[in-house]
């Protein structure tokens, strides 16, 4: 890592803590490794990226179901998935000063910390297992899933049932995943603990490449809507050495990681999973998992385009796209400039004196019910606007001594740092309409 990497992911860890973003989990018992929790900032952030996804790929889409399975999973599911047999990372140790490394992230065969000689290559499983009921022994043996798509699979029948959905569609998935993983690093990046988004249409097999490419597009297009920098993603073909074992194919879609080696790392993966996993769970299972066409009267096991993404990681992407330090009239500023339909909050109501705090909270009583807005009467209004601007808050609402006559007050918008006087009377729906449209320049 350069001294420049190094220092943006120390401003924003440390900016993510004093925020309150993300903390550390059990912090003040020195911290569980790679295990982290989302205050009151980070949670806002994280279900507006979840609802936007949501809304994205199943609400506004008539070919895709939502489904949301349990996390303690039938050992046979992963049995039948191939992942107790394949879910492993060979791993290697250096004999000299015993750091571990993943062997797909070494070149060579000395340690890249000092050089020392590795050991062969051991595989290690990246499962977490627990017991279900009083038994611990391995009848009562049960997994955390380690990816939210088999229950999909699983489920498969069932949903065709209940919502007679015909091929083409999708049944969609978020939620924890979990895997021990050996190297977990680089702050939300890679976690023990994570959240998955994760999509599987299911198509005629001789239609699958065109709902890759489908896929692969409208992936894109989502990444982009959350005002994530075009220059800052890329799609990327999977060689035949990367391919997981279920699949054909696979796209993943990049983003410029600042710790990543090669300037790019994994936001997410497009892949065509052929009929692996539902003829895999018709072996395992021995039940019928195939669709029957009623109007053809024929059978088909259908293929699967996959769409997997991680919240943690598309949190990490967006905020440091959004980080930026600049100076504004001789002072220097950091500011999340977070796209307003992700910022946690989207306006705060500042009164400029302490003795305005009664008819500011009025004003703030008016807004409240509608939107995540804040009320902060610490400190100079210099550093108050500060504070909103590193939370990323995009609109300032200023309540000042003239406000008590004229019965307007001053919105501020976070990055151009213009502003705009309106009679309180019409702040709702300014807000709301700056909200939806932003500021009015925008764009242009
Ligand atoms: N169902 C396919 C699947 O799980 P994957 O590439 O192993 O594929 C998909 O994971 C996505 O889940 C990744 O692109 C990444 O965004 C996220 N992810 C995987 N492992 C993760 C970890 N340890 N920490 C955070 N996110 C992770």
């Amino acid at each position: 890592m350069t001294a420049d990497i190094t220092d943006l992911m120390k401003k924003l860890v440390s900016l993510c803590k004093r925020r309150g973003y993300v903390f550390q989990s059990g912090e003040i018992y020195g911290g569980l490794q790679s295990s982290w929790d989302y205050g009151p900032l980070g949670i806002e952030l994280k279900k507006n990226i979840e609802n936007s996804w949501w809304n994205f790929m199943v609400t506004t889409r008539p070919d895709v179901v939502g489904m949301d399975s349990a996390i303690i999973t039938h050992p046979d599911v992963w049995k039948a998935s191939g992942h107790l047999k394949n879910f492993h990372d060979p791993m290697v140790d250096c004999m000299k000063c015993k750091s571990r490394f993943r062997l797909d992230h070494i070149k060579g065969d000395t340690c890249p910390e000092c050089g020392g000689p590795l050991t062969e290559p051991r595989d290690f499983g990246l499962m977490f297992k627990t017991q279900m009921g009083a038994l611990e022994d391995d009848s009562s043996t049960v997994y955390l899933r380690p990816e939210t798509c088999q229950p999909i699979f699983v489920n498969f029948r069932n949903i065709v049932n209940a919502t007679r959905q015909k091929l083409p569609f999708g049944i969609a998935q978020m939620g924890k995943a979990f895997r021990n993983e050996i190297t977990a690093r680089n702050f939300i990046f890679r976690s023990r603990e994570f959240e998955q988004m994760e999509m599987e249409f299911f198509c005629l097999p001789e239609e699958a490449e065109k709902w890759f490419e489908f896929w692969l597009d409208e992936r894109m297009k989502w990444y982009y809507g959350l005002g994530i920098k075009s220059r800052n993603l890329r799609t990327r073909r999977h060689d035949d050495s990367e391919l997981a074992h279920y699949a054909s194919s696979c796209f993943d879609i990049e983003y410029t990681f600042p710790f990543a080696t090669d300037g790019w790392g994994e936001l997410e993966g497009v892949a065509n999973r052929t009929d692996y996993d539902l003829k895999a769970h018709i072996e395992g299972s021995g039940q019928d998992l195939s669709y029957h066409d009623q109007i053809s009267n024929t059978k088909t096991v259908p293929y699967v385009i996959e769409s997997s993404g991680g919240i943690g990681r598309t949190m990490l992407a967006v905020l440091l796209d959004a980080y930026r330090e600049e100076e504004v009239e001789g002072r220097e500023r950091v500011v999340l400039g977070l796209h307003r339909n992700l910022a946690p909050i989207k306006a705060a109501v500042l009164p400029l004196s302490k003795k305005l705090s009664e008819n500011a909270m009025e004003v703030f009583d008016t807004i409240r019910p509608l939107f995540p807005v804040t009320f902060d009467v610490t400190g100079s209004i210099g550093k108050r606007y500060r504070r909103m601007d590193e939370a990323g808050t995009p609109f300032c609402v200023t309540y000042d001594f003239d406000s008590l006559d004229d019965k307007k007050v001053t919105i501020r918008e976070r990055d151009s740092l213009e502003q705009m006087r309106i009679p309180i009377e019409t702040l709702a729906d300014k807000l709301k309409d700056l909200i939806d449209n932003g500021w009015p320049e925008e764009g242009i």
